[in-house]
């Protein structure tokens, strides 16, 4: 009899410690996830604008961010596979390899592709903070930043197919794309259901990208596609002119885009990109972490060395963004204002009259 009483016992208070720890650890859960809801809906940000527009940079902020999956130009195989065809009849294939990737499908990919063996097989892999870490890499400890020296040893023989699986890790796709030179292409992507596509298009003084192209090698051949040009290389005003027209038809056709639709002048990230960069998070529904902030700081001021993570910027942004107004002629400058003034009154950039204003550095030349 007592041997059955003590047994009753211990199996009540086995039960009523089980009941106890039951309700605490889902008393813990709730406290932990304060009322996310089941699954964060994904969210795809395109990442549009021209060369030299300091889209790399805008890029790897958003790369740096760990709940992004991040591809730099992708677009660039199909691009170079079907440049033939000239930029206009490119705009709809590139939407939709852009939406196979949005959904994480890399096979789209694969007929513009030589080889689609590895990740490296893809253009600028190497700049995708997702390709150069766990699982996508797994060899390396998920924490800590891989330098792209260290990523391309490590990293390069990932199978092709791994991509997908890593894409759809993810919550947040963000590609970044030069080569969309006609928004209007891709309104069906963005009343299409499996999407929730969101853009930012970067634009930066028309001045300022002459003058930073001028001391880039390796665009001759984008050069050409974009302003179509059989043979010989196209001259400076022509490129211009069609970067500086795409740029205007794009924001021009955002109007019914309403809040998809955001516009990013390079000149005001640089001025405060801390801040700038947590209103361009919040857009893309991302948290800006501490190390986040850090990175931003980091790679926006002098001083700072490499090692510190990846793909470093260390020079002082605000300094940068004016360089043109020591390096360009004024012959020059000029002659481009002319050719963008469009662009130039759309986005609010001054124009100057002389070499005097140019260099004196107590004008603003970007519209508040
Ligand atoms: C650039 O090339 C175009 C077409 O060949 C020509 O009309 C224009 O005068 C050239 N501009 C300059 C600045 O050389
Ligand atoms: C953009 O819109 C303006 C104003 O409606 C128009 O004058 C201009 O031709 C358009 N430009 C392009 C490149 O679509």
């Amino acid at each position: 009899m007592a041997r059955w009483i003590s047994t009753s016992f211990m199996c009540f208070l086995l039960l009523t410690v089980a009941l106890m720890l039951w309700y605490a650890s889902g008393l813990l859960s709730r406290l932990s996830q304060p009322s996310l809801p089941a699954k964060p809906e994904k969210t795809h940000l395109l990442l549009l604008s021209s060369w030299r527009s300091g889209s790399s940079f805008l890029g790897q902020m958003f790369n740096q961010n760990p709940e992004v999956f991040y591809l730099k130009e992708p677009a660039w195989h199909l691009w170079n596979r079907l440049q033939q065809k000239g930029p206009e009849r490119l705009q709809r294939p590139i939407r939709d390899l852009l939406r196979s990737i949005f959904l994480c499908d890399t096979s789209a990919l694969k007929p513009y592709m030589g080889r689609s063996e590895f990740v490296s097989d893809l253009f600028s892999w190497i700049k995708s903070r997702a390709l150069c870490s766990a699982p996508a890499c797994s060899t390396f400890p998920s924490l800590g930043d891989l330098e792209e020296s260290h990523c391309s040893q490590i990293c390069s023989r990932t199978p092709f197919q791994k991509m997908e699986e890593v894409c759809r890790s993810y919550s947040h796709v963000v590609v970044k794309a030069v080569r969309i030179l006609d928004l209007e292409a891709f309104y069906p992507l963005l009343e299409d259901p499996s999407l929730n596509l969101k853009i930012i298009h970067l634009v930066r003084d028309p001045r300022a990208v002459l003058s930073s192209r001028e001391h880039t090698k390796g665009l001759e051949m984008d050069d050409m596609i974009i302003t179509g040009a059989q043979k010989a290389k196209p001259n400076a005003s022509m490129v211009m002119q069609e970067v500086c027209k795409a740029q205007v038809r794009i924001h021009n056709a955002s109007l019914p885009l309403k809040d998809r639709y955001l516009l990013v002048r390079y000149e005001d990230l640089a001025k405060d990109p801390l801040s700038y960069a947590a209103s361009l998070f919040e857009y893309a529904s991302l948290s800006l972490s501490p190390r986040m902030v850090a990175w931003v700081h980091h790679n926006t001021h002098p001083g700072v060395h490499r090692n510190q993570g990846f793909l470093m910027y260390s020079k002082d942004a605000k300094v940068v963004s004016q360089y043109w107004r020591e390096k360009l002629s004024f012959q020059k400058a000029k002659q481009v204002q002319e050719i963008c003034r469009q662009a130039m009154n759309i986005f609010g950039y001054q124009f100057i009259g002389s070499e005097v204003e140019q260099k004196d550095m107590s004008l603003t030349l970007v519209s508040p």
